[in-house]
């Protein structure tokens, strides 16, 4: 069993994935500044496996320091989920993304350059796909021209580790491609706990329905989708998270170069999502229907099945299970980790 280094890893899709990485017997090192997140979800972590993790307080744009994490740990594989990720936030405040998931990228590959740690698994996003490719997205796509400084961090960060991949034989990389991660672990210990006003729909549906905001806008009913509102490719977190398994799985034991998108492959639309949320909780989710939101695409989902051809990998969690385990987490820690 490997040793896997998690940057960013106590955040959300970094914590349901150590739990699975442990599950199966790796060992997890998780280095973070919590500027999104609480050293509880670690916690939680080890609680749910029984195992301990090593966990570094550290800013990963910070070289000297993030060397001490390479230095005491004999590290396989890094999986890089340390960034920012709000768009609105990212088109206030362009610079703050760019020096922050650049620099994150930047710092961990040089490190592992001087470490001799060959492997990196990094979380891009369906975002790269642009406006321009059709849905579904395949991986043989161009990156297209995307909508926000966010969006253009994953796309710059791609290239950055491609580029590297292709000066250094040794050299594996995966790019992963999440479409939109919603639900929690089935315990509800382990959960998304955003700062402040949710930008993303399902922690705003929770809050809702938690009493904690008093009703949900729906952006738009007159797209050119069945019933007006915009189509997503949701996906449990806990089936994202054995996606990273897999894909460790695969890297320890290939040089390679990949691009996998991670979805279900199968888009539902606004409405469907509050309608089952309400339906299988029995629980009311106030809301009305308001503007366009700038920058929403009207449809977005994948094509997984490369993801399930190479790394044997789909996903196997319902609508359903998601906004269960969604709500579970939100009704059973409605302050998040700050309880
Ligand atoms: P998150 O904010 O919960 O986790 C990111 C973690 O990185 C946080 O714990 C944060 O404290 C940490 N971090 C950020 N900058 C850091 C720095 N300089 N040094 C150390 N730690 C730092 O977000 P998430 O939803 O778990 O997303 C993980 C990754 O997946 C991100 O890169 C995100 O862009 C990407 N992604 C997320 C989604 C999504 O919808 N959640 C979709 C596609 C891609
Ligand atoms: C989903 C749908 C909204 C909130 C974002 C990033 C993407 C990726 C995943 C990181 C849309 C609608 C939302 C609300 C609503 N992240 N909505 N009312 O925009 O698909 O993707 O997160 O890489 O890059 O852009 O996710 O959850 O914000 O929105 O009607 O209060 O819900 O219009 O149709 P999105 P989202």
């Amino acid at each position: 069993m490997a040793v896997i280094l998690l940057a960013g890893g106590a955040g959300y899709i970094g914590s349901h994935t150590a739990v699975e990485l442990l599950n199966v017997g790796h060992d997890v090192v998780i280095a973070d500044n919590f500027c999104n997140s609480s050293p509880e979800a670690v916690k939680r972590v080890e609680q749910i496996t029984g195992k301990n993790v090593k966990l570094y307080e550290v800013d990963i744009t910070d070289r000297e320091k993030l060397a001490v994490v390479f230095e005491e740990n004999k590290i396989d594989a890094v999986i890089h989920f340390a960034g920012l990720k709000a768009v609105g936030e990212s088109v206030q405040k362009p610079l703050v993304y760019y020096r922050n998931n650049i620099d994150t990228t930047l710092s961990l590959m040089e490190n592992m350059n001087k470490y001799g740690v060959k492997n990196i698994i990094f979380s891009s996003s369906a975002t790269v796909y642009g406006e321009e490719n059709p849905v579904p997205y395949l991986e043989t796509m161009k990156r297209g021209v995307c909508t926000n400084p966010y969006g253009w961090t994953k796309a710059m960060m791609e290239q950055i580790l491609e580029d590297a991949a292709v000066a250094d034989k040794e050299l594996s990389v995966i790019l992963l491609r999440y479409f939109n991660p919603i639900g929690a672990h089935e315990s509800g210990l382990i959960g998304e706990d955003p700062r402040g006003i949710p930008n993303n729909l399902m922690p705003y549906v929770s809050q809702v329905a938690v009493g904690k905001r008093e009703c949900l806008t729906i952006f738009g009913n007159d797209y050119p989708t069945a019933d007006g509102t915009c189509t997503r490719d949701y996906i449990h977190v806990t089936d994202l998270a054995i996606g990273h398994v897999k894909a460790v799985d695969y890297i320890l034991n290939n040089r390679c170069v990949e691009i996998f998108n991670l979805g279900t492959g199968t888009p539902y639309s606004v409405t469907e999502i509050v309608d089952t949320f309400e339906k299988v909780n029995n629980i009311k989710v106030n809301h009305v229907y308001g503007d366009r939101r700038p920058g929403d695409l009207a449809e977005c989902y994948a094509n997984a099945d490369k993801a399930w051809q190479v790394l044997g990998w789909k996903t196997e969690r319902s609508l359903a299970d998601m906004c269960r385990d969604s709500w579970n987490w939100q009704k059973n820690n409605p302050n998040g980790y700050n309880n």
